[in-house]
């Protein structure tokens, strides 16, 4: 059952979500090689309680950080640890806040140092995905007209989408229905309606989409090793349209964020 969101629902989500964004802010200014993976979780977990936010993911299923961190090869789920950031990686936090009785969800892909032009063009594939995925959450499409807009806009680009993961509902609990894939056919699933809260999370590979999990029980790489991206927002349907909960200043999507270059 998807739980739709009033607009003052929504307005909580919003702060939960901004928590996200600025703490994601704050670990992306971090970043640098010789930097240990512990020590932005670390961080994330610190500027949470700061916030008087609860870390989403510590404990959930087990989980035992506050910050999933997965480098090159590595698509989602890593672990933080003493391994450190090394010139040319690219690295992936995502991060998640429980606030207000809402759950927040957010993630980046950011390169340590200076990355190789597949590495720079990943990165901003999985980012553009999103707002290709973003501007399909309209009223009266469905929830798999996002799905198909990534998947075709990531395979334009020679890249592959993940099957194994998928993004989410979310609101009271981190992980609501509906699923959201990063693929498939367009005009199936769940008509899209105001107060729809998601979680749209493309992750995608430069070679193939086949995933293995390590044997840490978490960490998912793509099995042959190709590099991958992560990118993710918690997104709202409302009154003024797609709007990203996650970003400060909450902007909606369109043709100007589109052409926004951030990992230039
Ligand atoms: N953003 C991830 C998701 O939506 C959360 C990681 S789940 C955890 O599934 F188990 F690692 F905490
Ligand atoms: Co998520």
């Amino acid at each position: 059952m998807i739980i739709y969101k009033t607009a003052e629902e929504i307005r909580a989500m919003r702060e939960s979500s901004e928590i996200v964004a600025k703490v994601l802010a704050e670990l992306r200014a971090m970043i640098k090689p010789g930097l240990r993976t512990s020590e932005l979780d670390e961080c994330a977990e610190q500027r949470a309680r700061e916030f008087r936010a609860k870390p989403a993911f510590k404990g959930y299923r087990g989980y035992p950080a506050s910050l999933c961190i997965s480098i090159n090869e590595e698509i989602i789920h890593g672990i933080p640890s003493a391994r450190t950031l090394r010139e040319g990686d690219i690295v992936s936090l995502d991060f998640g806040v429980l606030y207000n009785g809402f759950y927040g969800d957010a993630a980046r892909t950011f390169p340590v140092g200076t990355v190789s032009p597949l590495a720079q063009r990943l990165i901003a594939a999985a980012e553009q995905a999103f707002y290709k995925g973003a501007e399909n959450m309209t009223e009266g499409k469905r929830v798999s007209d996002i799905s198909a807009a990534i998947q075709q806009y990531v395979e334009a680009q020679g890249f592959s989408v993940i099957r194994q993961f998928v993004g989410h509902g979310i609101g009271h609990s981190l992980h609501e229905e509906p699923q959201v894939p990063n693929f498939g056919f367009p005009g199936r699933g769940p008509k899209i309606r105001k107060g729809l809260v998601l979680a749209i999370e493309p992750m995608i590979a430069a070679g193939d989409w086949d995933v293995e999990v390590q044997s840490d029980g978490w960490t998912a790489v793509t099995k042959d090793r190709s590099l991958a991206a992560h990118f993710e927002e918690t997104v709202a349907l409302t009154e003024s349209g797609v709007e990203i909960l996650s970003q400060a200043g909450g902007k909606a999507p369109g043709a100007d964020l589109i052409k926004e270059q951030r990992y230039a």
